[in-house]
Formats: C-alpha cells, sequence, structure tokens
C-alpha cells in the first residue's frame, strides 16, 4: 500500500498469447503461495496489466472457508445477481497484518479470459468466491479494502482479531 501502481486502473490485456504473460503468472503464483493469499492480482507485484488469479483447497489465512477452485482469468468483469450484500473480515497482501470488514455481493456473475484454458469463461458464484473475485477486480482498479470498505473502523491488526 502506498506503491502508485496499487491506485491505478490497470490495462487490458490485448495478447492472451504474449510469451511475457508465462513470466507474469510465474511469478503471481510464487508470491501468492509464499504470502499464503487466497488469489493476487498483476499490480500487487508491479505488472499494470488486468490478470488476476485465485483459488485454494485449504488456507491457513481463512481456515474456515470452502475451497475456492484455481482460476487464472485476464480482462475480467462482474455483475451483481441482486441486491443481496455480506459483510465479512477481509485481508489484502498488499495491506499485511490488517483486516477490515468489507460489504461485498453474495451473488455475482463473472467472466474473463481464461489463461490456463485459454477460452472465455463465465461463471455464477456466491460466498467468499464472490468475495474473492470482487477483491482481485478492485485491485484490477485500485482500490484496496481500505478504500472499499465502508466500515472503516473495522480496520483491525489480525493480532488484535484473533
Ligand atoms: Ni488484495
Amino acid at each position: 500500500m502506498g506503491n502508485k501502481i496499487l491506485i491505478q486502473s490497470a490495462d487490458e490485456v490485448q495478447d492472451f498469447h504474449d510469451p511475457e504473460i508465462a513470466k507474469i503468472l510465474q511469478d503471481m503464483k510464487s508470491t501468492m503461495l509464499e504470502y499464503k493469499g487466497v488469489g493476487i492480482a498483476a499490480p500487487q507485484i508491479g505488472i499494470n496489466k488486468r490478470i488476476m488469479m485465485f483459488g485454494f483447497e485449504s488456507n491457513a489465512r481463512y481456515p474456515n472457508e470452502k475451497p475456492v477452485p484455481f482460476e487464472i482469468l485476464a480482462n475480467p468483469g462482474f455483475m451483481p445477481l441482486d441486491n443481496e450484500i455480506i459483510y465479512s473480515y477481509e485481508g489484502c497482501l498488499s495491506v499485511p497484518g490488517i483486516r477490515c470488514q468489507v460489504q461485498r455481493y453474495n451473488n455475482i456473475k463473472y467472466t474473463g479470459y481464461d489463461l490456463i484454458n485459454h477460452v472465455y469463461i463465465e461463471k455464477t458464484v456466491s460466498g467468499f468466491h464472490a468475495r474473492i473475485v470482487q477483491h482481485e477486480i478492485d485491485h484490477l482498479n485500485g482500490f484496496l479494502i481500505l478504500f472499499r470498505t465502508d466500515k472503516i473502523t473495522s480496520a483491525s491488526f489480525e493480532s488484535e482479531l484473533k
């Protein structure tokens, strides 16, 4: 947090077969795994492109959440399916050690270009899966959890929440 790339709107990926993408994906994945994230967006490793990945079987940072299938998406988008909003404590690898309650749509449809299978996808999801997608798309639009939350007084160090 504080790096300007994190408050910018990232550029669309023009060429899904650009050989540079493979290296970016490697860096993103190793960073996400090293810091035990459930997702990561390219701006978080200093790359101003609309690329994000997410998914886990089990995760130490979110031990109570059910698995989310691993996906890598370029140029993603989402739309809410209704007005149901859920607040939950959310963290971010770019805001280390801090969580805050963030309001997210519970039910969404999302789209994007799947960089693993090289097809456009469209999925309907709920709950934590929907939360991660909204969080990572926020990164591509220059929003961090502290700018997004409408409950800023919920911001807490992880050590205090324990
Ligand atoms: Ni994040």
